[in-house]
Order: C-alpha cells, then structure tokens, then sequence
C-alpha cells in the first residue's frame, strides 16, 4: 500500500497573502486542488491523507468533496513546525508496512513521472529524495555574509518533494529525534540521514517546473507553466498526462 501525504500545514509567511498560499488559486484552481489531483490520478497511489494548516481544514475539505477526489481518507490539522507535521502524519498513516510519499501541497507542478519513479524506487531503497542539479553556485556564508566555503557544484543538487520512504524507517528514525534534545528542523530525509546513518537514501530526478510557490514571483511562474501545459495538451491524445515535447518530462494536466 502507498500512501501519499500532502503536507499543507504553513502558512505561506513569505507569500504574505494573509490565508495559506496552498488556498491561492492559479490556473483557476486553489494550488493544493492541482497537488491532489496528481496523487488522485496516479496508478501507483492508494490514498491520500491531508495536512492542512489550522483553522483551514473545512476549507481543504471543500476542495476534496467538490473536486470528487476518492482517494483522499482524511483531512487533519498540521502541527507548529513541518516536523510536527510530519510526526501527525506517521501517526494517521497507522500501523503496518506501508510506503509513504511526503510532498509539498506548494508544489502543484509535481509530474505522474516523478510520483512513479520515487514509489518504484521504494522496491530497492528505504528513504527517495528528487532533487534537480542546482544552475546557480552555491555558496556557504558566516553570520557575517562573508563566504566561508564554495561546494562542487557537480557534487550539490537542490532538493525537492515528494520525499518517500518505508513507513519502518520514517518512524524509526522519528522515534530516535525524539529523544534528541538537539533536534534541528530539516526535512524528512534529514532526519533519516542524521538518525539511521548509513542507510542509503537514493536520489531521483525531479524537475525544474517542480516549482516550491515560495515568493510572489513563483506565482506567476507556476501560472506561465499552466498555462503552457493546457496550451499543449490538447494537441495529444491522452488530455490527462502527456510528455512535454521539448524536455521529455512529463507533465500532468487537468481541466485543460
Ligand atoms: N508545512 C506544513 N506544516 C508546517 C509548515 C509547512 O505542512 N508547520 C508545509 C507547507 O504547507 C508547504 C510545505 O510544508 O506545503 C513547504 O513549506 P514552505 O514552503 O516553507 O511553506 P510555509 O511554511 O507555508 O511558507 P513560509 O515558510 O513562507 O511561511
């Protein structure tokens, strides 16, 4: 069984919008209704489970019953931190062996391809990450804003979501942070690199339209990326789902 978690439990501060920027409507839709419909769509999904930032379940509820999604079993409320989140989530997955896949509501430009590959890749590693080469150096700094170190830049990748996992390995290494009074926030798979050193966390393609709506800016992107998306889907046969011709990634498109 894959369950897919849609961590929508922030507030969107550096959007500023005043409601939780997963609410904003791009392409005529609120951005996590786009999300769901991904997960909703692919083969390799069972259910969906929902973390919605407080006081706004009713509202992602809305988007679930209107837009018929079936998959979706609950809509719960996140915690203070996307850790907090995250441990809610084990705990509503339930027991038993399962694979889950964490992904960012903010990114509703997640393809079918990468959904697939990050749950195939489950048969032969414990924790997936998807991450796209990074086009900028990066640069390391002090407190100062004066560099301390230039990383490789072949070696550096820019991390993206989904992160998924077996459910054992999540939460075992959940249940080792939680005694470490030096918990520092990170995503999921940090916290598996910093508690189950070791296992080995395999990392797949993501893409450079896997946008995160950040900043005011990426919500004009993810609209431009919409709107190339509809614009070229009709000319393929399957309305849905098609390879974007150019890059070879495949793009998932709804309503178009
Ligand atoms: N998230 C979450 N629970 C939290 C914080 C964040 O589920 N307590 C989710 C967000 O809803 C988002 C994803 O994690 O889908 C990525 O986080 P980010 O882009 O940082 O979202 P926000 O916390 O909403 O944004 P900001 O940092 O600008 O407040």
């Amino acid at each position: 069984r894959t369950v897919a978690v849609i961590l929508a439990g922030g507030t969107g501060t550096r959007l500023g919008l005043g409601i939780p920027k997963q609410l904003l409507k791009i392409a005529g839709k609120p951005i996590i209704e786009h999300t769901l419909a991904v997960f909703e769509a692919a083969p390799e999904i069972d259910e969906i489970i929902v973390l919605m930032a407080a006081g706004h379940v009713p509202d992602a509820e809305r988007i679930v019953a209107n837009a018929g999604f079936r998959k979706v079993s609950k809509v719960i409320e996140g915690g203070d931190t996307r850790n907090d989140t995250t441990r809610i989530a084990l705990d509503a997955v339930g027991d038993g062996d399962v694979n889950i896949l964490f992904h960012d509501a903010v990114r509703p430009l997640v393809s079918a391809r990468i959904v697939r590959e990050c749950v195939n890749a489950l048969w032969t590693y414990a924790a997936v990450d998807v991450a796209i080469p990074s086009a900028d150096t990066i640069i390391q700094v002090d407190r100062d804003d004066c560099i301390t170190d230039i990383p490789v830049r072949a070696s550096l990748r820019r991390g993206q979501t989904p992160q998924a996992f077996r459910s054992g390995t999540i939460r075992e290494a959940y249940r080792r942070a939680e005694g470490d009074p030096d918990f520092a926030a990170t995503d999921d798979c940090g916290v598996v690199l910093r508690y189950l050193p070791g296992t080995p966390i395999k990392v797949i393609d993501g893409s450079d339209e896997n946008i995160k709506v950040t900043h005011p800016v990426d919500v004009h992107l993810a609209d431009k990326l919409f709107q190339l998306a509809a614009a070229q889907a009709p000319k393929l046969s399957d309305h849905r789902s098609y390879t974007e011709e150019l890059t070879g990634r495949t793009i998932v498109v709804f309503g178009g």
